[in-house]
């Protein structure tokens, strides 16, 4: 990078790790720790990149439960960006953001009436359907409401995604989507009820995915289907392709796809095919984009171990505790020595582990600490286990930043909770 190209990210400039021009420590020192940062110029990048490879006219909805902040959404929205949302909630994030309801597209096992309703009343996209008692619910609420819901099926393809476990989607032991199988006869259901109007179909196998393989079989699988659909008279005008390109976030890793070949891929796969195609990225557009800021309370030895104990806990950044995944943990402001330690948080579980014998920078009480590529499933997922309030946000762009998310405070927490007036 040379001197004057504008830093998009986080890098470190005089011995100081910054969030695009801003130092992570100006942050720290006005907001408190633990807080997300977030870097809204390699988002917009992260976003103009993938737009750049995939077909022209294609929609990218961004997956809203990688990072549902207002702030965020809004960025994406501005570059033209759509969103995927799982419950009525992100649908009114969304909204509220800015992306168009004819950008929003609904998917998900488990849509209440209601939510259901709060689609058709918004007048999303569509709405992918997982099920068949999911279209007799859907056209019960359309027929209601008087009108016709757009409707895509999600497809189970059975393909295994070669991802973690807990978030691969696409294997017919999953809960997602409508067997393969299956897929012509609901369509066929949804044709006889009233109030549906089926126009794409969709797929998702799962995040994380470091090989272009499983996404493309499961496309291929998608198009011959889409074939089969039409030949049955039906007329599909959207394809949406899902989420899962994943990210690096182990220097030295097995790398994940190349943006270029997973466009190229594409590409390919789709020739011909006429439809408009949906992309659902979240990882791939915010994870890079966001740490988690912390700070060092104290440095103890254990027997034969030394543990970093930070005031960031499994609550506030729940992957390595979930999935054991690896997050690269650095100093603010890097002395060029390091230990062998491991990282935790003060939470009341072993489990509460950032980093297990992680070669690190040696830190000590009171230094700053950033845990790296947290802008996907990061604050997302948090929770607010011992009693800890959500996590604030902030979000740097140049040598501008701004709270994106205040910090709750613990007595708003509580007031939301009563004694019963009969103990
Ligand atoms: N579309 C659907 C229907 C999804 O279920 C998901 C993610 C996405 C799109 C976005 O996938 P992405 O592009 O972000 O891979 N908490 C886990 C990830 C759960 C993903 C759930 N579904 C983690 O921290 O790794």
């Amino acid at each position: 990078m040379s001197d004057n190209t504008p830093v998009q990210g986080f890098a470190t400039m005089d011995g100081a790790l910054h969030a695009e021009a801003v130092p992570l420590e100006t942050i720290a020192a006005a907001v408190g720790t633990p807080v997300y940062v977030y870097a809204r110029s390699l988002i917009e990048y992260q976003y103009d990149h993938l737009a750049r490879t995939l077909p022209d006219g294609a929609l990218i909805a961004f997956a809203v439960k990688a990072n549902p902040n207002l702030g965020v959404i809004a960025a994406l929205a501005r570059k033209g960006a759509g969103a995927d949302v799982v419950s009525g909630g992100e649908m009114l994030r969304a909204l509220k953001a800015g992306v168009p309801p004819g950008c929003i597209v609904y998917s998900g096992v488990g849509k209440t009436a209601t939510e259901l309703e709060l689609a058709l009343r918004h007048g999303i996209a569509q709405i992918n359907v997982e099920s068949e008692p999911e279209l007799h619910m859907l056209s019960a609420v359309a027929t209601r409401m008087g009108v016709a819901a757009p409707v895509a099926l999600r497809v189970n393809p059975d393909v295994v995604a070669g991802t973690h476990t807990k978030i691969s989607t696409g294997r017919k032991e999953d809960k997602f989507g409508i067997p393969s199988a299956r897929a012509l006869a609901a369509a066929e259901l949804a044709r006889a009820l009233p109030g549906l109007r089926v126009r794409g179909l969709a797929v998702h196998i799962g995040s994380q995915l470091t090989s272009l393989e499983p996404f493309e079989q499961s496309f291929a699988a998608l198009g011959e289907l889409m074939r089969e659909m039409r030949g049955a008279g039906h007329v599909i005008e959207t394809m949406d392709l899902g989420g899962g390109l994943g990210v690096l976030y182990e220097p030295g890793q097995a790398a994940p796809p190349m943006v270029e070949a997973y466009g190229a891929m594409v590409e390919r796969v789709t020739q011909g095919w006429n439809a408009r195609l949906i992309f659902e990225p979240g990882r791939y557009l915010v994870a890079e984009a966001g740490v988690l800021l912390t700070t060092v309370i104290l440095v103890k030895k254990g027997v034969d171990r030394r543990f970093v104990v930070v005031d960031a806990a499994m609550n506030d950044l729940l992957r390595p505790s979930m999935y054991g995944a690896f997050h690269d943990i650095r100093a603010v402001c890097p002395t060029g020595e390091t230990f062998i330690a491991d990282v935790v948080g003060p939470a009341c579980e072993s489990g509460d582990t950032f980093a297990r014998e992680r070669r690190m920078d040696a830190v000590r009480a009171g230094d700053r600490v950033a845990i790296m590529t947290a802008g996907a499933y990061g604050a997302s997922f948090a929770s607010t286990y011992n009693s800890r309030p959500l996590v604030p946000e902030a979000m740097a762009s140049g040598d501008r930043w701004q709270v994106v998310a205040r910090r709750v405070p613990v007595a708003d927490m509580i007031a939301l909770e009563s004694v019963p007036d009969w103990s």
